[in-house]
């Protein structure tokens, strides 16, 4: 099977490519060479990879910067990824679309389901929603959208590479407590999308690693494995705040937790692995 994957470069495409089961044929693109912002440049690389399968791990991730780049934020996550739904449609192509838990507003006391309506706050979980709703109406139940959460790799840029550098540097961290989720390693999600393609699903599906935490548990957990493996030299005061103390331009979920029961039974191979599990293996592989 030949499969297109947009957005290669991101920490999930960057997993996607060395978990790629030998059998299949990987396309890989990127910006600039597939620019979401052009209609052009998105038909240009669609008809000459005429692939059987697309995976679309590309999106404009940036949430604070999104509140002011709207239009951006839109043309990236809405109207490609719809005119991305319309061309495997016509072409008869599977997609395989990632979403995110943001579409949902996070003023919940039980984890988020499939079936609970979105209702995202922030732009960048708007135009995710938009996506969504896009790919949905289009090719209706024969494209496969998968939700996560909070995902870090040892390629690219996130909180426990930005953690592992504060934590050098300061002498101090104050890190928010109210807000939980699903710290999830993309390696993780890379092998589940990979299965999904294999057993051919289609819907909606959840994904994270298992278990919850704040932000302030991940980096306490960030600390203390650096530290037995290494990483880090020294280890310094890490305190709880709240989000009103360290405001943001976008609105966060507090409660980001999605539920994967549905996920769980459908990919038994892959059994749940708790997040403290995922990190260490991450940061082992950093070291
Ligand atoms: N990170 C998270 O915590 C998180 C949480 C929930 C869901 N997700 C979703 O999971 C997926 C993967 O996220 P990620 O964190 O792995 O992504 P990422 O590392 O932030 O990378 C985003 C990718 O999108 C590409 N991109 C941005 N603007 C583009 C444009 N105009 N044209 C073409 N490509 C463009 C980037 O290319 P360049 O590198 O060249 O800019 C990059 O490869 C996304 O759908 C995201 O919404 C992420």
């Amino acid at each position: 099977m030949k499969v297109l994957l947009l957005g290669a470069n991101s920490q999930l495409g960057w997993e996607l490519q060395r978990t790629c089961p030998e059998k299949i044929q990987l396309i890989s693109c990127d910006y600039p060479k597939v620019d979401f912002c052009s209609k052009t440049s998105i038909k240009q690389c669609l008809e000459t990879s005429k692939p059987d399968c697309i995976i679309n791990a590309a999106a404009y991730t940036a949430v604070d910067l999104a509140e002011k780049e709207i239009q951006t934020a839109f043309k990236v996550n809405h109207e490609a990824v719809a005119d991305i739904a319309q061309y495997a449609g016509q072409n008869d192509i599977r997609l395989v679309h990632i979403s995110t838990d943001y579409v949902f507003n996070g003023k919940n006391y039980r984890p988020w389901t499939i079936e609970d309506s979105p209702c995202p706050e922030s732009v960048y979980g708007k135009s995710k929603l938009e996506g969504e709703i896009a790919v949905r109406d289009i090719l209706k139940n024969k494209a496969l959208i998968i939700r996560t959460a909070w995902l870090y790799s040892s390629h690219g840029e996130n909180f426990v590479k930005t953690m592992l550098k504060l934590i050098t540097k300061k002498n101090s961290l104050n890190v928010v407590d109210d807000q939980v989720g699903t710290p999830t390693w993309a390696y993780g999600l890379a092998k589940g999308v990979w299965e999904f393609i294999e057993k051919s699903l289609s819907g909606i599906f959840h994904w994270t690693d298992a278990g919850i935490a704040s932000w302030y548990d991940f980096a306490i957990a960030i600390q203390e494995e650096a530290m037995g493996l290494g990483l880090i030299t020294k280890t310094i005061p890490i305190l709880p705040i709240s989000s009103k103390e360290f405001p943001t331009p976008a609105q966060r979920p507090f409660y980001g937790i999605l539920d994967k029961n549905m996920t769980w039974k459908t990919t038994a191979g892959l059994n749940p692995v708790h997040w403290r599990v995922q990190l260490r293996a991450m940061l082992k592989e950093l070291n």
